[in-house]
């Protein structure tokens, strides 16, 4: 089965071809974090527009990619939920136009499903785990018993992790995206805050996140000028990363997984990759985090969750809409409701 992929959802506008017999053909990502830099993040009616002009080069470059034409194409799939509605509804409506165009069934996946899936193009990993979602716009737990089986375990009760390190390295005037840059800039010695940990001693948050309080500590830090800023943001760093690991571990540990899928843009940090697979090998649990070209948006993932979808035969009619925001789990209960055709 080749499945093609689009994802639209915020800032990188994708197309991807996956075949089940061979893998992934191609996976062209085409990303406006130059044009959204001046803005010191992503500015959506700019990015409706980037994804209309750029939708169709990144078609032709990834069937080209792929060495297949359109008609060799089995299903579409494309991210339905959750992001900025202008930038989900280009790429929606271009998948409903070429499925109709086609007669190729179209299949809806939802932008972190696909995130924690997309993982599987290149490992393997067993039912059931706990997917770490650590993203621009989410931060979030789950423990996942198999595809489409999902239970929400706790989230942020504010800002997303992605948001918190992005914001940071605005008030140090890093640039956009914050995350790779502060990450970039990160020495262990020069973590010399100690910055409270949020929601501590709240039992009823364990599995929650909070960092809009981390995130005022750290302007009233950066306002003092008494630190540099690569001791702050290896400060903040250090905190944002022992909160992801030690309730990702106390979660693992409750829920009694073995394995644990780190997904979203945040995956791709050096210090989380490193502490979480360091700690959770202790404790006898995996942690597998996605390759570094599978951490940000991409449409491979989508491509890749489509077709596990599509195994399904979970086809929607052009009625099946875009939501801004919904969780994957109550996105799964809409899906299982509606009428599939
Ligand atoms: O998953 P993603 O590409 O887009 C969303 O769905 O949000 O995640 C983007 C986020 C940004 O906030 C960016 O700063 C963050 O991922 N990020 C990182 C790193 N690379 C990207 N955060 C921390 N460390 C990194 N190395
Ligand atoms: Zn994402």
């Amino acid at each position: 089965m080749k499945v093609l992929g689009v994802e639209t959802s915020c800032d990188e506008t994708s197309v991807a071809v996956y075949d089940s017999e061979k893998g992934l053909l191609s996976n062209v990502v085409s990303s406006q974090i130059d044009i959204h830099k001046e803005w010191g993040g992503v500015f959506p009616e700019l990015a409706a527009r980037e994804h209309t002009k750029n939708i169709l080069p990144v078609l032709d470059k990834a069937l080209k990619d792929a060495n297949v034409s359109l008609e060799d194409i089995d299903v579409i799939a494309a991210t339905f939920a959750p992001g900025l509605i202008v930038s989900l509804v280009i790429g929606v409506s271009f998948a409903k136009a070429l499925s109709f165009a086609t007669d190729k069934p179209l299949v809806p996946v939802h932008h972190i499903e696909a995130h924690i899936f997309g993982t599987f193009i290149e490992k393997k990993v067993d039912f059931p785990f706990l997917a770490l979602v650590v993203s621009g716009g989410h931060t979030e737990l789950y423990l996942i018993r198999d595809f489409e089986d999902y239970t929400y375990i706790g989230g942020t009760l504010d800002d997303a992790v992605g948001e918190a390190y992005d914001k940071v390295a605005r008030m140090l005037d890093l640039g956009y995206p914050g995350g790779p840059v502060i990450d970039e800039l990160y020495v262990p010695e020069c973590a010399c805050i100690d910055f409270p940990t949020p929601l501590k001693g709240k039992k009823e948050h364990r599995f929650n996140f909070s960092f809009s309080g981390l995130k005022a500590d750290v302007l009233r830090k950066v306002e003092s000028g008494q630190f540099t800023k690569k001791q702050i943001a290896s400060s903040f760093q250090e905190k944002v990363v022992d909160i992801l690991v030690k309730k990702t571990l106390d979660a693992a540990k409750e829920y009694k997984v073995k394995s644990i899928v780190v997904a979203g843009g945040v995956s791709a940090n050096s210090l989380l990759r490193e502490k979480l697979t360091e700690e959770a090998k202790r404790l006898g649990i995996k942690a597998v985090f996605p390759p570094f070209y599978l951490c940000t948006d991409n449409a491979a993932m989508v491509a890749y969750t489509g077709y596990l979808r599509a195994l399904k035969k979970k086809f929607v009619g052009y009625d099946f809409k875009p939501l801004a925001r919904i969780r994957m789990d109550k996105f799964v209960e809409i899906l299982n409701s509606s009428s599939t055709v």
